[in-house]
C-alpha cells in the first residue's frame, strides 16, 4: 500500500506467500461471523478476503494497487483501488481486518480516522503489521548502501513500525478501545533475499539507474548474509509484529 513501491502480483505469488499463509492467526482474531460485512484494508492478491468469506461474512476488499486489485476480483471479491488515508465509507462495516499493510502507512492517525469512520457502532478493528524493530537488519543494510554511495542520493525509509504504547495512544485518541495490543517476534524464512529487496523494496531505490539497481541489491545482499542467512535455515527476515484488536467506542 505504498504511493512508491511497485507492485507485481506474480512475483508476489511466486516469491511472498508467506505474507498471507502467515496470517491466519490473524483471520482467527477476526473471527468472522455469517453475514458480517468485512472491510479487507491492503488485501494484495486476495488470498485472505477468500479465508474471510468462508465463514460466509461480505468482504469488501480494497488495495492501491490496481494489479492486486485485479487478483483479488479475479478470486470472485469485490474490491476497489483506495488508500488507507482515503477511505470513504462511513457506519458500514462489522470490522476492518489488516494484515501487513499499515507499516506503509505514515500518516497512521489519517489511517485510524479513517477506519474508525468506516465501521458500525462497536465494530472492531483487527490487524497486524510491522511493529517497532522490525526488519531492522534489512533497513540497516540498505541505509548502510546508501551511504556508501553518496550519487545514490539519500536513503528515505518508506516504512512507519510503531511501538505498542504509541499506537495504543493513536487508537484510544480516536475512539477505540483497546482490547489486545501486541508486539510479536516473528522470525520469517524468506526465499533469497535479493527476491525480498526485488518485491519490496523497489520504491527506495527507483530513481537509482538499472546498473545501480543492480549493484544496491548485490551489496545489500553482501551486508546482510552474515546476519541473515545459514545453511541450515536459509534466509530468516526479522520481522516483527504489531497485531491488535480494538472496537469503536460509541
Ligand atoms: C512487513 O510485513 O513487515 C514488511 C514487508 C515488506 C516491507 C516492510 C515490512
Amino acid at each position: 500500500m505504498s504511493s512508491t513501491n511497485q507492485w507485481n502480483a506474480d512475483k508476489y505469488k511466486k516469491h511472498a506467500d508467506f505474507v498471507s499463509n502467515l496470517a491466519f492467526p490473524v483471520v482467527e482474531l477476526l473471527n468472522p461471523q455469517e453475514n458480517e460485512r468485512i472491510l479487507d484494508l491492503g488485501c494484495g492478491d486476495g488470498t485472505l478476503a477468500v479465508e474471510i468469506e468462508k465463514f460466509n461474512a461480505k468482504v469488501i476488499a480494497v488495495d492501491l494497487s490496481g494489479d492486486m486489485v485485479q487478483k483479488t476480483k479475479e478470486k470472485g471479491i469485490e474490491a476497489y483501488v483506495m488508500s488507507a488515508t482515503g477511505l470513504t465509507f462511513e457506519n458500514e462495516f462489522d470490522a476492518v481486518f489488516s494484515n501487513a499493510v499499515l507499516h506503509w502507512v505514515k500518516e497512521d492517525e489519517e489511517s485510524i480516522k479513517k477506519i474508525f469512520k468506516s465501521l458500525k457502532a462497536k465494530g472492531r478493528f483487527i490487524a497486524e503489521f510491522g511493529g517497532y524493530g522490525n526488519i531492522k537488519f534489512l533497513t540497516d543494510a540498505m541505509e548502510e548502501v546508501f551511504k556508501k554511495h553518496p550519487e545514490f542520493g539519500d536513503y528515505d525509509n518508506p516504512w512507519n513500525f510503531p511501538k505498542e504504547s504509541d499506537y495504543r495512544q493513536l487508537l484510544e485518541n480516536n475512539g477505540f478501545t483497546v482490547e489486545y495490543i501486541e508486539l510479536i517476534p516473528r522470525p520469517t524464512k524468506v526465499d533469497d533475499i535479493s527476491n525480498w529487496l526485488d518485491i519490496f523494496a523497489n520504491g527506495i531505490v527507483s530513481h537509482l539507474t538499472q546498473k545501480q539497481q543492480v549493484q544496491f541489491k548485490k551489496e545489500a545482499r553482501e551486508v546482510l548474509k552474515p546476519k541473515i542467512y545459514s545453511q541450515k535455515d536459509g534466509w530468516v527476515a526479522d520481522y516483527v509484529r504489531l497485531r491488535l484488536k480494538a472496537y469503536k467506542t460509541v
